[in-house]
């Protein structure tokens, strides 16, 4: 495969496009090996591009036969041709219409991006620069088009044809073909272009606007799983229904088409009025599916619908915009599935995400601001930077203006930008516009990368009855940034007196509104606000929802913390105690390791776990979370230097113990008692007491394996639903013995046909904390059912076992690193996107001890030395080292 050159763009480059593209018709024949394109361009000179220049078109990979101009077929010396561009020297000065065809081969596509097959379905992924894998054109989001499509197909092999927009007409053709013509008269740019064509069932409905029209719904899967889409759709219905009541949109064409395929780099993907999903997020029924997968589909079902808006109507000037609609589109979602779910339970496991894969890549050789300034390959910044800290940037926005001015702002937005490209200025305008505020030094979030570090400091002075508390804020340097500048941080906190009360707030130093909502704005690097007439010592609650991406450090002290957990009122602060207070009791293990000091027990937090437990009835999801302990991810960032993987599992594991043979009496009689739950329903409630039982059953094996084990049999065997059997089996993985091996051996008999079980069987086994996982990984990659063509079992596999397993991938001898090196060279030439995300596993690497860093340095320089190496994965490795 030629790769092209591997050239910066950088956002200051920027220019509007020499040409624009008012229509766009196309006409496509499906055939495995050889579709055939026709586009037929409207072109006219953009009055704001650069006066007589060329016509450049992009391509990738394209093989040409033949161009008209206003219908008059073009000869070789009126153009240069290659597979990455078309250049039209002299073209007409009025409109002109332009004629290309291009032969594309959907089979040999096995980067998953243009035109390809998914099993025996032909499907597009254009997103970021597919369409120029289809046929020559202005590939980029500022240029948008009103497409018809005609696509045509097998009517054995295709019975199903469709593509954006609404459906004109279709028809029979001779030699068992037939057409479809789909028109889209919303004007969109060429990422948002979609067309599917195969044989496939469909799980059909309807929803009425808002304003009364009646929308045909659709979701497509493979024959025989229509009713696993039922979910799918229901979220759907919900989705169309809260935009409307929340922010006043309504669905704009005649019918909404999903499709899932099981080919598929990424969740899914929102192409105007057809959403193609990978079928991870479509497909779940109780028997396949666990409450995660069934919360996931919600969240990206809802995702992609609310590009509709956030995305399709107003989409982005250039990529640098990415978090436009990426962004905007996380928090929405958040939102909607908060108000679907527990608020409280939603929140805990968005920071929980943001912590895991958002603070490692700005605190690393990955980091980038939420709007990059460069790229080599845009591929790789659809990144946990762009979608979930661009997310809080936009809740960080409506905390600060409040709820009301935030919803007038999105209104202006919506009113003002619709059918255009958009930039974050755009965004932030309308904001300034609803609030009166200058938002000029909130903007900073955008283009600063690294995450924040806040420190409280708090002192009474029992005689003046006065609390000071002093706020300090600082960045630490990322790549290309040395300098950092004080951020705009919104600190939500409340103090707590003796008693547990919440404290009224009196101070000379923070304005009325600050004092009345709770919220300090901190916009310098320190800010100091003396409160009055506090009668004893307070405890501080700061950062009370998550309130900003930052790193509250250090966190408060321990009696502090167990004061929190019984008294506070924002529920994520206190699951954020029992956090703290887990992890000061792992590092204190940790410390005492290190010194070969005596392990040290944690009364006092096993007494507020108790209390936990044994409330736990009243908000049982909640209970759970706050009992979970941090993983062994979670340490490693947490510890953040110097990181030896064995001592931080060994740590935690002996944590583990001590708690279960504390707690695992109280948590048996619980168990039992959500054992006997009736018949399976995903909601939020019934979620929550399936997690607490899994739990209740790890604290019983973590202090009695024995009896652990014996009832993870039972319910193994016994499970109504994947959520519980696959509990008991990631708990008789931890375990080990023939009970796991048998466990394992009747899953698989169980499920080998449905390949999304079978990924939980994979991802399961890599992640076993055990040295002999790699050979269990190198093993299982010559399985009959492995296979590097599709993304979801790679990434199930080899995905899981570097990015979940910290003890085995990272194991001493570097087998791990080998693993994975020789995976992603072997998968770089087929699937390059794909290769770079696995290799992105490795970005943490510097914060490992010596001899790891060592290991993974010299990977690193192996991969970057290839000849012939895909842009995305050199990106990655080159990046990685900087
Ligand atoms: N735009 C998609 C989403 O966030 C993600 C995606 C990007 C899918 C690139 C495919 C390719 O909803
Ligand atoms: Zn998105």
């Amino acid at each position: 495969m030629r790769h092209p050159a591997n050239v910066a763009v950088r956002l200051v480059d920027y220019r509007p496009a020499d040409f624009l593209i008012d229509a766009v018709a196309l006409d496509i024949s499906l055939d495995r090996t050889a579709s055939k394109v026709v586009a037929t361009l409207s072109l006219r000179r953009n009055p704001k591009g650069a006066p007589g220049a060329p016509l450049s078109l992009d391509g990738d990979d394209l093989t040409l036969v033949g161009v008209k101009l206003d219908g008059r077929p073009l000869g070789p010396q009126d153009y240069t041709a290659a597979p990455d561009h078309l250049l039209l020297e002299k073209v007409p000065d009025g409109p002109f219409t332009l004629e290309i065809e291009t032969r594309v081969d959907p089979s040999a596509n096995t980067q998953l991006s243009g035109l390809y097959r998914s099993g025996s379905a032909y499907c597009t992924q254009c997103e970021a620069e597919g369409f120029r894998r289809i046929t020559y054109f202005l590939d980029r989001p500022d240029v948008l088009s009103v497409y018809t499509t005609r696509v045509e197909g097998d009517k054995g092999e295709a019975p199903i044809l469709l593509s954006n927009g609404n459906p004109v007409k279709s028809g029979n053709l001779p030699d068992g073909r037939h057409y479809a013509v789909w028109r889209d008269p919303f004007p969109k740019p060429s990422y948002l272009f979609a067309l599917v064509g195969g044989d496939l069932g469909a799980l059909r409905d309807s929803f009425t606007t808002m304003s009364g029209r009646k929308i045909d719904l659709a979701i497509y899967v493979e024959h025989g799983k229509e009713a696993r889409a039922t979910y799918a759709m229901d979220a759907l219905k919900r989705s169309m229904r809260w935009d409307e009541e929340k922010f006043g949109r309504e669905y704009d064409l005649d019918v909404f088409n999903i499709v899932a395929v099981s080919d598929f780099n990424m969740g899914a993907m929102e192409n105007k009025g057809l959403n193609i999903f990978n079928d991870k997020y479509v497909l779940a029924s109780p028997e396949t599916a666990t409450d995660g997968d069934y919360a996931g589909i919600e969240g990206v079902i809802a995702h992609e619908y609310f590009h509709n808006w956030t995305g399709n109507r107003i989409t982005c000037r250039d990529w640098f915009q990415l978090c436009l609609k990426e962004g905007l589109t996380v928090f929405r979602d958040q939102e909607f599935s908060a108000d679907m779910r527990s608020r409280a339970v939603e929140r805990i496991g968005d920071v929980r995400g943001l912590r895991l894969a958002q603070f490692p890549e700005d605190g690393g050789p990955l980091a980038h601001p939420v709007r990059p300034e460069v790229y080599h390959e845009i591929n790789n910044f659809y990144t946990a930077t762009v979608y979930e800290k661009g997310a809080e940037i936009v809740r960080m926005l409506r905390t600060l203006i409040g709820d009301e001015t935030f919803r007038r702002g999105m209104d202006i937005y919506f009113e003002r930008f619709d059918g255009t490209a958009a930039t974050v200025e755009d965004y932030l305008s309308c904001f300034a516009e609803a609030s009166g505020r200058d938002l000029s030094h909130f903007a900073l979030w955008y283009s600063q990368a690294g995450t924040p570090i806040l420190s409280t400091e708090g002192a009474y002075d029992p005689q003046a009855k006065t609390f000071s508390l002093t706020l300090k804020q600082h960045t630490p340097p990322t790549p290309g940034q040395s300098e950092k500048k004080p951020l705009v941080v919104p600190v939500a906190f409340a103090l707590f007196g003796e008693n547990g009360e919440k404290l009224e707030l009196a101070s000379p130093d923070a304005r009325a509104d600050e004092l009345a909502r709770g919220l300090i704005e901190l916009t310098d690097a320190e800010r100091k606000i003396t409160f009055a007439g506090v009668a004893s010592r307070p405890v501080v609650s700061a950062l009370r929802g998550f309130s900003a991406p930052v790193r509250l450090e250090p966190a408060p002290e321990s009696a502090d913390l167990e004061k929190l957990l019984a008294c506070d009122d924002d529920p994520f602060n206190r699951w954020q105690a029992a956090q703290s207070l887990a992890l000061r009791a792992i590092f204190a293990r940790v410390d005492a390791a290190k010194k070969g000091a005596q392990t040290p027990q944690a009364p006092g937090f096993i007494g507020a776990l108790r209390t936990i437990l044994a409330g736990a009835d009243a908000d049982p999801a909640f209970a759970a979370q706050a009992l979970s302990l941090p993983s062994e991810i979670d340490l490693a960032r947490e510890a953040g230097h110097d990181v030896d993987p064995d001592v931080l599992f060994s740590a935690r594991y002996g944590l583990r113990e001590e708690i279960g043979r504390a707690l695992g009496a109280d948590a048996e009689p619980i168990y039992r008692r959500l054992s006997d739950a009736g018949p399976y329903s995903p909601d939020a409630a019934s979620a929550g007491r399936r997690m607490l039982k899994a739990l209740a059953l790890d604290l019983v094996a973590a202090g009695d394996p024995e009896k652990g084990s014996a009832l993870a049999r039972s319910q193994f065997a016994a499970a109504g639903n994947m959520t519980d059997r696959l509990g008991a089996l990631t708990l008789l993985a931890l375990l080990g013995g023939e009970a796991r091996e048998a466990a394992f051996a009747a899953f698989y008999e169980q499920y080998k046909g449905d390949a999304l079980v079978l990924d939980k069987w994979f991802s399961l086994q890599a992640t076993i904390p055990e040295p002999a996982t790699t050979k269990r990984v190198v093993d299982l990659m010559r399985h009959p059912d492995f296979s590097l063509t599709n993304p979801n079992r790679v990434r199930s596999l080899i995905g899981a076992f570097s990015n979940a397993n910290l003890t085995g991938f990272h194991a001493l001898d570097g087998s791990g690193y080998d693993l994975l090196t020789r995976i992603v060279l072997e998968l770089d030439p087929k699937n390059p996107q794909l290769a770079a995300r696995l290799l992105s596993a490795l970005r943490s690497w510097r914060t490992l001890e010596p001899r790891r860093r060592g290991l993974i340095e010299e990977r690193l320089r192996h991969i970057a030395a290839q000849g012939n190496l895909s842009p995305d994965t050199k990106d990655i490795a080159t990046r990685a080292l900087s």
